[in-house]
């Protein structure tokens, strides 16, 4: 039998493999949580401060991406490690002739100490992880499964703004059956008593109901809602999301629910409160009107995007034991 790093993490976090958020418990969250406050001090004393020094992370990105892709690189690089970037194999890499994706991932096992995968097809990164590679592998994205990293920074967010993740009410917005984000989000929310969630998009769009079933077990209380109307004045946090197009096989049917859910200044002065803050994994693309971007409780342009690096480096020395 090959090994399986992708084991859970019980505050260990050296040497495994990061794939779902199923991996996590709060204990361990919380590990994280403090590593990056620690990173944050650091970075603000301007001190020196090289924990990757002589480690190399490959980045292999077969989906596209902007801020996955580059805060991962940066963070490897701002922690003193080097990296080995392929963005679109299927184009620059021998997978071009024909080589498996196992195969592809051996390679850079041996080149690297860390290889961190975006993959179109669900189910890739625990494969990866499932080969007994000497590498542990990092998911950034999992076709419509999930994105475990998004949602620890996302988390880490809403830690540090309420000084609490139990007791929050919030609303996730958008693309809830295709966004991968949302699903690892949810996850990670669940592990914490007295949340309740509210759902809204598009009837076509509604979470799997074999996961809102699973997460309704954990004791998180979900409600579906479908119109804009029914959104409760007292969310802590909105989440927003863009309506996946790439994940639709007809175009006609994305055309029909894109941009069905759009926040704007009415919605928000009509549905929103003092306290909470607005956030979106991005890209966005139209789903935020861009007069709410100057609203300080915006923090997807923001302060959302500066934790994605800091968690990003934290899960890095984490996982690599050093620091
Ligand atoms: C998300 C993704 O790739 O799942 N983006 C990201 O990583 N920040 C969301 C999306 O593509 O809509």
């Amino acid at each position: 039998m090959k090994k399986d790093c992708s084991k859970k993490i019980n505050g260990e976090f050296k040497n495994k493999s990061i794939i779902s958020l199923e991996q996590f418990d709060p204990k361990s969250l919380q590990t994280l949580f403090s590593t990056i406050e620690k990173i944050k001090k650091r970075i603000h004393k301007k001190g020196n401060f090289t924990p990757l020094l002589r480690t190399v992370t490959t980045l292999l990105f077969f989906e596209p991406s902007s801020r996955t892709f580059s805060s991962f690189s940066v963070a490897v690089k701002r922690l003193g490690g080097s990296t080995l970037e392929y963005q679109n194999p299927l184009q620059t890499s021998s997978v071009v002739k024909g080589e498996t994706i196992e195969d592809t991932l051996h390679v850079f096992s041996n080149y690297s100490d860390l290889i961190i995968i975006r993959h179109p097809e669900k189910g890739t990164a625990q494969k990866a992880a499932s080969l007994g590679l000497k590498t542990p592998i990092i998911s950034a994205g999992d076709g419509i499964g999930e994105h475990p990293t998004q949602a620890l920074m996302d988390m880490y967010t809403i830690y540090s703004h309420f000084g609490k993740l139990n007791n929050i009410c919030g609303l996730f917005a958008g693309d809830l059956l295709y966004g991968r984000t949302v699903h690892s989000l949810i996850k990670g929310l669940a592990f914490y008593p007295n949340n309740h969630l509210y759902l809204l998009s598009p009837k076509e769009l509604r979470l799997e109901p074999g996961l809102k079933k699973e997460l309704s077990k954990s004791g998180i209380k979900i409600t579906e809602i479908y119109d804009e109307n029914d959104i409760p004045n007292n969310c802590q946090f909105w989440y927003w999301t863009r309506v996946q197009k790439e994940r639709f096989n007809d175009l006609k049917q994305y055309e029909k629910v894109k941009n069905r859910f759009v926040i704007t200044p009415r919605l928000v002065q009509k549905k929103g409160n003092n306290k909470m803050i607005i956030m979106h994994p991005l890209p966005r693309v139209g789903e935020i009107d861009t007069r709410i971007d100057s609203d300080p409780r915006a923090i997807y342009l923001t302060e959302q995007l500066q934790n994605g690096v800091y968690t990003r480096m934290a899960l890095l020395s984490l996982v690599l034991g050093k620091l």
